[in-house]
């Protein structure tokens, strides 16, 4: 990929355009605020590919990978200026009964495989290395339900932008030249009130998503509400939709009656996600919002810079700030992979892959 405002070689990005796997592990900390705390969580961003790659390597076709993000208070304190442009925090919504929460988190692990047990100890092994350092603020278990569905029934991932589409969608680019291969991603943990859900009829159910239950067909307009899920999150700038690329899981405990969706998103702008939060929760007009919020409530809402992983491999204990390591990102090329991964290309789990253009 060749950055526009960069004269180097692309940057390479961290694997955050994945298949859906079958299990994720979303694992949310904060940092003590002192300096031997901070140390320890920079040396995991420094070191994060290597434990990937311990752990994925003993089943390759486990596809294990993490992506990491750093909130934006964390930013200031772990790289210091300059920051990427759009980081800040998450900004809460309120709107009549509706609450999409702001809740604490300075680093985020999307960790990502085909078997739990690989997320579990990668989540073990990065718990490990920050322990006296951090506190775990949120962990969700999730997991792949049937055919993709969430666990109001429904098809979830289907409008996803793949291949170039979903790099375009997620990477920056000459947007901010100096996090290049960078992203945002936004969390929300939602609880679902099932049996209210499953309460309305499938009729009524489809028209608040706006596609078909079983077969997962779009509705055609002409019966589609303005309040449906995927109108009110189709967003568009100047004639063209904007996308974003979502990971969602579904997630529960049964016994405790909890039945929930961990809705993950990726942006190269986080504008475009809060563009939609403003529009599911205050609603396009305000008061046509989305009605899956009836059903549905945000426990937490947290907003991360995802650095490329050319800016990962420049970090340690002691790294300097963000100011040089951003001239070296632009500057310097790309490291080689470490280790082969099972389609033969970058390192295990595709922490790193290049760029795209
Ligand atoms: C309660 C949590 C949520 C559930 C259960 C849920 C479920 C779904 C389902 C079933 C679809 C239709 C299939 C698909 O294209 O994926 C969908 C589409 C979509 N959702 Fe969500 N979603 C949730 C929260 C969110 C949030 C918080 C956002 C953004 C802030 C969002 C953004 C989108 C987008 C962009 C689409 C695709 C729209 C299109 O292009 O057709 N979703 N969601």
């Amino acid at each position: 990929m060749t950055i526009a405002g960069t004269s180097s070689p692309p940057p390479i990005v961290q694997a955050v355009v994945r298949p859906l796997t079958r299990a994720a592990i979303f694992l949310v900390v904060t940092v003590n605020p002192d300096d031997a705390s901070c140390a320890k969580a920079r040396s995991i961003c420094g070191d994060l590919a290597a434990l990937v790659r311990s752990v994925g390597f003993r089943d390759i076709d486990g596809d294990l990978s993490c992506v990491i993000g750093v909130g934006s208070e964390a930013w200031d304190r772990l790289f210091g200026p300059p920051r990427p442009k759009e980081l800040h925090p998450f900004r809460e919504i309120r709107a009549g009964a509706r609450h999409a929460v702001s809740t604490p988190g300075d680093l985020i692990f999307h960790i990502r495989a085909e078997r739990m047990d690989l997320c579990f100890e990668l989540a073990t092994q990065i718990m490990a290395s920050l322990a006296g350092a951090a506190s775990p603020a949120d962990e969700v278990q999730g997991f792949r339900y049937f055919d993709d569905r969430d666990l109001l029934g429904f098809v979830d991932g289907t409008e996803n932008p793949t291949d170039r589409a979903a790099s375009d969608a997620v990477y920056i680019g000459a947007d901010d030249a100096a996090f290049a291969g960078g992203s945002y991603v936004i969390v929300q943990k939602y609880l679902h009130d099932l049996p209210g859900w499953n309460g309305l009829s499938t009729e009524t159910q489809e028209r608040i998503i706006g596609r078909t239950k079983l077969a997962d067909i779009e509705l055609d307009d002409a019966v589609k509400p303005t309040f449906a899920h995927n109108a009110l999150n189709t967003i568009e700038v100047d004639g063209k939709e904007v996308k974003i690329v979502r990971a969602n899981m579904p997630f529960g405990a049964v016994a405790q009656g909890e039945f929930g969706t961990y809705f993950i998103g990726y942006a190269r702008s986080p504008r475009t996600i809060e563009q939609m939060l403003d529009n599911m929760f205050v609603g396009n007009p305000p008061g046509n919002y989305d009605r899956l919020l009836d059903f549905s409530r945000a426990v937490t809402g947290a907003l991360f810079f995802v650095p490329s992983a050319t800016f990962l491999d420049g970090v340690g204990a002691d790294a300097p700030p963000a100011a040089a390591m951003t001239a070296d990102v632009c500057a310097a090329a790309p490291a080689a992979p470490k280790s082969p991964s099972r389609d033969g290309s970058l390192g295990i789990g595709s922490l790193k892959t290049r760029a795209p253009s």
